[in-house]
């Protein structure tokens, strides 16, 4: 940063700009924007988990109370399959009502649309389909046929079997984690209307942009025709991208000329907006007596659809970790007839570090090392798989703090020395990594008759805080205090930008508005006059980017875990949780604290409660809500803290790295290796469930 005249913005704790205007209810969700004319469509999905439509009987629903339309695949304009998302290809589930096939539960059918939401859901239930059943088979299992390894999915280094040979302990061990769902707070909803030639489009997503131009190619409209804006975004965690409901939408808003809603179900949001693939893992490790790694291997399985390959690919997580002689990862995938998973908060980094973590500590006993320094022993210079150079590591900082925060060294190794009473005490530590980088944006930034300067960015907050991060990024870009600044987001209108995934969002949008205030800075020379319509300037970071060297580019953290085990109940407490991250410069350490420790709690989520449970007779979920999916609760949660080092990325134009992900990863290890030191057993498979733990 340049020096300047005012203290830097970014840094400081501030509270949300939106904050009151949600806390109030003045914030309105895409569900909730009053229009006149509103219309509500319904979708109706599967019964079936596999086969083929014979019949809808709409004439009857057509006749009820309110009812507007009613689509299918025998009335449905075709849409174009010839599309490419910025992200890749969308979710095959957006190809809705294109032919009369059913390929898993939960495939949408129709859409009924009435004058209100109840006239709507009455007769969506009211619909008759007829089916013709095929044979299904939705059963995920480690190695079960048809699991196969897709093209790029192999890496390796060395030689492998020579170093397990003259490996002093080998340790291999195999671990499971289930499907697990997204579960934002606010389910899926979009309110589209045609507006004077022009698709308007209320939406909740992760880049406005991206689903703009989507929705363009699908229904083959000039992209400049259709206007998407995200305002607020109740959570979203990788599953708010183009979905089934709102190519549904605009088929209807475009039938009946008026604006139609669809707000999804928390059954619907289970079955039609992605999850995360349950997973098979094997992991073999291989060192001398004094620790040094010499071999590192893991496997990984994931299941797909049998529409499009998705692999969470969790194999990819010690590409970047520890030094190793040989190393050997493969993802493979296994094709059932469910619907395709999506990208989930740290996708594969998330299970994979469940593994890795575990096996580590695993390798730690049986070495008898403590495992902070077993960690430490195997810090690689570069790293493992590439060779490249990391752009910064601080992994050792990081469990070094951790380790004094907590209070590790007072730790008796040995298992289940610990009791209180019919509780078992136990600690545990493991470390944490997820990609960082910044994608091509662009912004404009306006300098205002009035002083105060207007930046444009098509940036999605999807609860993260990004609108206020990016309100401090502009203030020390322009050099005025953030009370002169007014970003606005998420409105397809302010050009491409990159989404909020890929724990990308706030660093590829701030470098783009750090260069157009940049700009503007040299516009607004001494004695210049605003006009009217302020003074802009605009920028795209393409080419910025492109010239960065190529590095390993990581967040990383150290996560600590302190359990208490009830061997008469099973149950497992969770007694305090401490993150330490590396994670770039913090730009705003109130939602960034906020942002880690809801990482953390999912974490903690996903190694005692979060399970998706499908049923082999239907192929849909059993207790598809949050009765029946446990995520965990207040009374779950305990003293959790969240802090980092000082660790700027030397390649960003504020220093930051990305921490959207990072505070999942390694934390259900931490747990699950805290259970070990309490009770001596290894949980290996998760959620640790009351039931595995008896
Ligand atoms: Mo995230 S899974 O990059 O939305």
């Amino acid at each position: 940063m340049t020096t300047t005249a005012k203290p830097d913005a970014v840094g400081v704790a501030r509270t949300r700009i939106e904050g009151h205007a949600k806390v109030t209810g003045a914030a309105r969700y895409a569900s909730e924007i009053p229009f006149t004319g509103l219309t509500h469509g319904w979708l109706v999905l599967s019964t079936i988990a596999r086969g083929r439509i014979t019949a809808i009987e709409d004439e009857a629903v057509r006749a009820l109370p309110g009812v507007l339309t009613v689509l299918h695949h025998g009335n449905a304009p075709r849409v174009s399959a010839e599309f490419f998302g910025a992200l890749g290809q969308p979710d095959p589930i957006v190809e809705v009502f294109q032919h009369d096939k059913v390929p898993h539960a939960g495939w949408p059918v129709a859409l009924v649309v009435a004058e209100t939401s109840e006239q709507a859901r009455e007769a969506a239930e009211a619909l008759v389909v007829r089916y013709e059943t095929e044979p299904h088979d939705v059963v995920f299992a480690a190695d079960r046929p048809g699991t196969y390894t897709p093209e790029g999915r192999e890496d390796s280094k060395g030689d492998l079997a020579a170093e397990l040979a003259a490996s002093a302990v080998v340790v291999e061990a195999s671990y499971t984690t289930p499907e697990q769902h997204h579960s934002a707070m606010e389910p899926h909803a979009v309110t589209v209307r045609w507006d004077g030639g022009r698709l308007e489009v209320f939406d909740a997503n992760q880049g406005s942009k991206w689903v703009a131009d989507d929705l363009a190619r699908m229904f083959s409209l000039d992209p400049e025709t259709v206007h998407v804006r995200s305002e607020h975004v109740g959570g979203a965690f990788g599953s708010k991208g183009l979905r089934a409901h709102h190519i549904a939408a605009v088929m209807a808003a475009t039938e009946l000329q008026r604006p139609v809603r669809i707000s999804l179900t928390r059954r619907q949001v289970f079955a039609i907006t992605g999850y995360r693939s349950p997973t098979a893992q094997r992991v073999r490790l291989g060192a001398d007596a004094d620790g040094r790694l010499r071999a590192f291997e893991h496997e990984a399985q994931c299941m797909t659809s049998n529409l499009r390959e998705f692999v969470e690919a969790s194999a990819g997580y010690g590409h970047a970790m520890y030094a190793t002689d040989a190393l050997r990862t493969l993802d493979r995938v296994t094709p059932v007839d469910v619907a395709t998973p999506t990208w989930m908060r740290a996708p594969g980094e998330a299970p994979g570090s469940f593994a890795v973590e575990s096996a580590i500590d695993e390798l730690a006993e049986r070495l008898g090392l403590d495992p902070i320094a077993l960690r430490v022993r195997n810090e690689p210079t570069a790293a493992p798989l590439s060779g490249l150079p990391f752009s910064s590591r601080n992994l050792l900082g990081c469990l070094e703090e951790g380790a004094r925060r907590f209070g590790w060294s007072e730790r008796d190794p040995r298992p289940r020395a610990r009791r209180e009473g019919r509780w078992l005490i136990g600690t545990g530590v493991a470390a944490a990594r997820f990609f960082t980088g910044a994608a091509p944006s662009t912004a404009s930034v306006t300098a205002e008759q009035d002083g105060t300067f207007t930046v444009r960015i098509a940036a999605a907050d999807v609860g993260t805080g990004a609108r206020t991060a990016l309100t401090s990024i502009a203030a020390d870009a322009l050099d005025v205090a953030p009370e002169r600044v007014h970003v606005r987001i998420a409105d397809s209108d302010f050009g491409p930008a990159w989404v909020a995934g890929g724990s990308m969002g706030t660093r590829s949008w701030g470098w783009a508005v750090m260069a157009a205030g940049a700009e503007l800075r040299e516009k607004l020379v001494a004695g210049v006059d605003i006009p009217a319509d302020g003074i802009t300037a605009r920028t795209d970071t393409a080419a910025l980017i492109a010239t960065l060297a190529e590095k390993e580019r990581h967040a990383f953290g150290a996560q600590f875990a302190e359990v208490a085990v009830d061997v008469t109940t099973g149950e497992v407490r969770v007694r305090r949780l401490l993150g330490v991250f590396a994670a770039g410069r913090i730009v705003n350490p109130l939602t960034a604290r906020s942002q880690l420790i809801g990482g953390m709690t999912w974490g903690l989520s996903m190694a005692l409660h979060e399970e998706a449970v499908r049923d082999e007779a239907t192929g849909g979920h059993v207790g598809a809500d949050f009765a029946g999916y446990h995520v965990a609760a207040n009374a779950d949660v305990p003293e959790i803290e969240a802090a980092w080092i000082d660790d700027p990325d030397p390649d960003d134009p504020v220093g930051i790295k990305g921490i959207g992900e990072i505070g999942i990863v390694g934390t259900a290890a931490a747990i699950a290796n805290a259970v070990h030191h309490a009770t001596g057993f290894r949980h290996r498979d998760l959620p640790i469930r009351p039931d595995r733990v008896l």
